[in-house]
């Protein structure tokens, strides 16, 4: 008998849930993999999130959960059968992002590929996001082959630092600029991780659920040369802040 979904890990940053979808349906997912219209991330605006040397990490639609991303739940596509385990399994996270409903509202979901050399560069994700989720869709995973999900022991890092907490510089004219993309320069993400510098890593084991407090500094290591053709697979997305009542109907 194969072991049910269950939490093997809760810590103030993240709950880790193995196991999560039967074998039929990891077939789906994996079928999914090979049939959708990838797009590297760079021809999607997505430059910040990856570093140049990243810029070809491919990703899939955007399906929501209770709102139209790209498509909306019940997409009639395997990731249907994963947003519905998700949300069945809401006991199991609800340390770490909240209840549905109360927490977060609706949540987005999307696959992406990683291959040999790519990685996700330090940062942390919107402040709308109660937390994020990844599943591991691959069929197999060496514990060399890096891809590690890395998470900062630190989350109180200022919100004016943004997403990726890096600042623009001052110059004249713009004396006090905004937090911004930082796919060229992270020094200020390097200075506010490294004064403590320690953290947890998650490897991409196959089938296991990842579930992130939003606020936690994460990055994804890159996929090392020996994971040679394998890619690292993953379905994942935010949990979104429900929206406030007065910004619905437009009113302050
Ligand atoms: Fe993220």
């Amino acid at each position: 008998m194969p072991e049910p979904a269950r939490a093997v890990v809760q810590t103030e940053f993240f709950t880790i849930v193995d196991d999560f979808l039967g074998s039929d349906e990891r077939d789906r997912i994996w079928n999914y993999f090979q049939l959708q219209p990838f797009r590297r991330v760079d021809s999607l605006d997505l430059m910040g999130h990856w570093a140049l040397e990243d810029s070809g990490v491919l990703r899939g639609p955007t399906a929501g959960w209770g709102r139209m991303f790209d498509s909306q739940y019940p997409t009639e596509t395997p990731l249907d059968q994963v947003m519905k385990s998700l949300v069945d399994a809401g006991d199991l996270f609800a340390a770490t992002v909240g209840r549905q409903g109360t927490d977060w509202d609706v949540f987005s979901a999307m696959a992406t590929v990683y291959v040999a050399g790519q990685g996700l560069v330090w940062h942390r994700d919107a402040m709308d996001n109660a937390g994020s989720w990844v599943y591991y869709a691959h069929r197999e995973w060496n514990i060399e082959w890096g891809g590690e999900l890395l998470l900062a022991h630190d989350r109180d890092i200022p919100p004016e630092y943004g997403v990726y907490m890096h600042r623009l510089r001052p110059m004249v004219g713009f004396p006090d600029p905004p937090a911004w993309k930082s796919h060229l320069d992270n020094r200020d993400t390097s200075e506010l991780l490294m004064a403590r510098g320690i953290g947890s890593f998650v490897a991409a084991k196959p089938n296991r659920l990842v579930v992130i407090k939003g606020g936690t500094p994460h990055a994804i290591a890159k996929v090392r040369t020996s994971a040679g053709r394998h890619v690292r697979a993953s379905i994942g997305g935010f949990f979104k802040r429900p929206v406030p009542q007065s910004q619905l109907s437009g009113t302050v």
